[in-house]
């Protein structure tokens, strides 16, 4: 069976996930940041974390220079600011006020929880990039139900009656 670019983004569509903003702060000293849905945990000794970059994304070049990122969780009412760090515009933090992290990383003031982790390694994975981070500080910031991306379609979490 040969296996259709579309074929596999629609079905893997189906596959819920959350949805997170990865941001850092490249060499020049401008704030970056990209929306992910591929973000997971990993290992708990050492403490590790995952998330899949597009090998084209301008803002992961950035962060990845730094060798620090942050990730900030996204809460349901979040859409907008998921959109639009999913977007290619340049200076994507210019038109978004924020915090920061122990480490000073851009903090987005009503995500549920940041974790600042420092590059642990990149693996090759086809058109995009396998990055483990390695947990230096994390916080939890909101007591919120958590942005799902499914089907194309943004949702909350609701437990199961
Ligand atoms: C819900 C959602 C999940 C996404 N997940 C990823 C992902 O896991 N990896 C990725 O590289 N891009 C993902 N994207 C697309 C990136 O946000 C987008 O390509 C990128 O931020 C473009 O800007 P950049 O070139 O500045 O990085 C996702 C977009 C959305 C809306």
């Amino acid at each position: 069976m040969t296996v259709c670019p579309q074929s596999f983004r629609k079905t893997l569509g189906h596959y819920p996930t959350g949805v997170s903003v990865i941001s850092g702060i490249a060499r020049s000293g401008l704030p970056c940041g990209m929306a992910i849905g591929s973000f997971t945990s990993v290992s708990l000794d050492p403490p590790l974390v995952a998330f899949c970059p597009q090998k084209n994304s301008a803002s992961w070049r950035m962060i990845e220079s730094s060798g620090r990122f942050c990730v900030n969780v996204l809460a349901a009412d979040q859409a907008d600011i998921c959109r639009h760090f999913a977007s290619r515009i340049e200076r994507k933090f210019d038109a978004i006020a924020f915090e920061h992290s122990g480490g000073a990383l851009p903090v987005l003031p009503g995500a549920i929880l940041w974790i600042e982790c420092e590059l642990y390694a990149t693996y090759d994975a086809g058109d995009h990039d396998l990055v483990l981070g390695r947990v230096v500080e994390m916080e939890v910031k909101r007591d919120a139900p958590p942005l799902i991306f499914c089907r194309g379609e943004y949702g909350r979490f609701a437990a199961a009656a």
